[in-house]
């Protein structure tokens, strides 16, 4: 008889155990999800462009959904997000003529927004995601180009804290970003969050998103980003942890069941990665997957039309894989 602890059980002392899930998910994984994690993130549900298409409009019945099944399981919620450049709808910069709108009602329409969606889930939802890759990735700009860079200047940023801190004062704000561990960019986001600290912004936490694989980024700029960002006297959560085995770069097309060797090399690199997380337990809060079971994950097809991808602990029939058993075990 196989006698492994659940996830949440297993790392209770550490941090919680979360994953992204859809309305589809919460159905179809249910009895995973509810065994081993207790934490969610919606994975669409609360964007910008699902909760709010146009200005008139809330539409909340998927993420409400999403809510409830939190609640009626005992698990936390992380909100996912506030601000972003991508499922975000045009009406917010534009006029009714299509005219781009100033700064101040860029602004004001922010807050309406903040407003509404974080007051709604101040019960539900105990972090959030305020404002998600503003970071340029390449070159030395600070801020990657985006209409609400265009529209309200650098401003936006501490605004969306903020509002975000008026709208629910108990709730934990977070700057979340992926490629965090690259040294580049973990400077770039050091000198944000440090900037904004310095100016009293309300910001409580920096989500490491990890979209990660089997060889990239390495350990040691792991740990130097965790220690970067830590040193702020924030707290730390891993925000969309995946573990792709696939390089980056790796276009390959058309492998449908996971190469000789790869899922060994991923149970490694899982147990190198819990280690390393264990061992900043007192700063690292959450540590969230987006997603929960290779029979769903958004990398699928992603950035290869086609192409699988085995990214967690457990298969595509929710069995666990050599990492779950290779965690297990971590002292
Ligand atoms: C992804 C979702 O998983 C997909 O379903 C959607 O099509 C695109 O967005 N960084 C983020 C997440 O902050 O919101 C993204 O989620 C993945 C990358």
């Amino acid at each position: 008889m196989r006698t492994e602890l659940a996830l949440k059980k297993r790392f209770a002392d550490d941090f919680k155990i979360g994953a992204a899930v859809n309305p589809l998910t919460i159905v179809s994984q249910q009895e995973l999800l509810t065994h081993h994690f207790n934490s969610i993130t919606a994975e669409n549900e609360m964007k910008f462009i699902s909760v709010h298409p146009q200005e008139e409009v809330y539409t909340f019945e998927a993420a409400d959904e999403l809510a409830r099944f939190a609640r009626s399981n005992g698990m936390a919620m992380r909100g996912h997000t506030l601000v972003w450049h991508n499922q975000t709808p045009d009406w917010l910069f534009e006029d009714r003529q299509g005219q781009p709108v100033d700064q101040a009602e860029l602004l004001k329409r922010l807050r309406s927004h903040i407003q509404t969606v974080v007051g709604r889930y101040k019960q539900d939802i105990y972090a959030w995601d305020v404002v998600n890759e503003v970071i340029a990735d390449e070159g030395g700009e600070l801020l990657r180009p985006s209409r609400w860079l265009d529209i309200a200047g650098p401003d936006f940023i501490g605004k969306a804290f903020e509002y975000a801190h008026e709208a629910d004062p108990e709730a934990l704000l977070f700057y979340n970003d992926y490629n965090e561990s690259d040294p580049l960019k973990r400077d770039k986001i050091y000198a944000l969050v440090k900037s904004l600290r310095e100016r009293g912004v309300p910001i409580h936490g920096i989500g490491l998103q990890a979209h990660w694989n089997l060889y990239d980024p390495v350990l040691d700029d792991i740990r130097a980003a965790i220690e970067k960002y830590a040193s702020l006297g924030l707290q730390l959560q891993l925000t969309e942890l995946d573990m792709s085995v696939f390089r980056f770069e790796d276009r390959r097309e058309g492998l449908t069941v996971p190469e000789p060797g790869m899922l060994e090399r991923q149970a490694e690199r899982y147990e190198a990665v819990f280690k390393l997380l264990k061992e900043y337990r007192d700063v690292i809060s959450s540590v969230t997957f987006w997603g929960a079971a290779d029979d769903y994950t958004w990398l699928d097809g992603f950035p290869v039309p086609g192409r699988k991808n085995w990214p967690f602990l457990f298969d595509e029939r929710h069995r666990p894989k050599p990492a779950f058993d290779r965690i297990q075990t971590l002292s």
